[in-house]
């Protein structure tokens, strides 16, 4: 697997841990050999190293999010804004989510009518949630760090959606970004998460997943709809977000103890994008499902019958 990636301006990294050390400094690095070896006294000195060597990284970690955050204040809340200039694959990404959702709605939750919630993760202006969840779920919520995203949500999405008696709703706005978020326990039969993952760096990536699991029910699943870098990764400075490549996210997921359960790509995006696939992922391992007959070979032994 290449492991290696550049940023916006072109440099380049061997692999991710020392994109991120040049990052986020060395602190969430694991000890050394030696410094686990160390004498009392070396460790003392090494402890304060190291706690002096933790206080810059939560330093460098608070400068890549609040330069994160302050790009995303200066978007118009639009689509155009939130999608980046593409509002153009708006009809194309929710087309693409919706044959995605719909058979893992009937597979996973049957058929009956059943009251279902789903949480929208950095939902932007609600562009999923109106075009998206709220044609499924009866009650969405939807957590966005960008106030000004979040208010234009909170509009967008007033008086809901009328689908006959059943009433689908957005109900709760939270403005909070999903490395200090925990969902409610056992609250949602989906969990979103699209095109806002790459904000996060590795670690808070696997700590929000291993939260977020909580706020799942015992059937529910994520969605993770994000574009892939074809190697390694992309880190891009403006926005300080990371694009991940497909076999980097399955390390990930690994490491958040999910399974994939279904993967797809999102056909018809202009050429010069990213490709964008979709994940649905899931806490226990999916049993292996076998299609249709099982073919003997030709060879293979059979009872004799009389
Ligand atoms: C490309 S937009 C996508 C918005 C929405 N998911 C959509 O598809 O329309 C990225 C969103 O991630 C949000 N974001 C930025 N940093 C975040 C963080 N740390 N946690 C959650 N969302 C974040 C941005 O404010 C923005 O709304």
């Amino acid at each position: 697997m290449d492991s290696r990636g550049y940023d916006s301006a072109g440099r380049l990294f061997s692999n991710a841990t020392e994109m991120w050390a040049a990052e986020l400094g060395s602190a969430a690095t694991a000890p050394s050999a030696a410094e686990a070896e160390a004498t009392p006294a070396a460790a003392t000195a090494a402890d304060s190293v190291a706690a002096g060597e933790e206080a810059v990284g939560e330093e460098k970690r608070k400068e890549w999010y609040s330069k994160a955050i302050a790009y995303w204040q200066s978007v118009e809340a639009s689509t155009e804004g939130v999608l980046g200039g593409y509002g153009c694959v708006n009809d194309a990404d929710v087309k693409g989510s919706d044959a995605f959702l719909r058979p893992l709605i009937a597979e996973r939750f049957g058929t009956d009518k059943r009251h279902l919630v789903a949480l929208d993760c950095g939902s932007g202006i609600g562009r999923v949630t109106k075009n998206l969840l709220l044609r499924h779920f009866n009650e969405v919520d939807l957590v966005e760090p960008v106030s000004h995203f979040l208010e234009a949500a909170r509009e967008n999405l007033t008086g809901g959606m009328d689908l006959g008696e059943d009433s689908h709703k957005a109900a709760n706005f939270y403005c909070v970004p999903l490395q200090d978020f925990t969902p409610e326990e056992g609250r949602y039969d989906v969990i979103w998460v699209q095109w806002c993952i790459g904000q996060l760096p590795d670690d808070d990536f696997i700590s929000f997943f291993n939260r977020a699991k909580v706020g799942l029910k015992p059937d529910g699943f994520f969605v993770l709809k994000e574009n892939i870098a074809k190697n390694g990764f992309v880190l891009d400075k403006e926005d300080n977000s990371v694009t991940r490549s497909d076999p980097y996210f399955r390390e990930l997921f690994k490491k958040c103890g999910l399974y994939i359960h279904s993967v797809k790509d999102q056909k018809e995006l202009p050429k010069e994008l990213f490709a964008v696939k979709m994940y649905a992922l899931v806490t226990n391992q999916p049993k292996i499902q076998n299609k249709g007959k099982r073919r003997r070979p030709k060879n293979s032994p059979r009872m004799i019958r009389s």
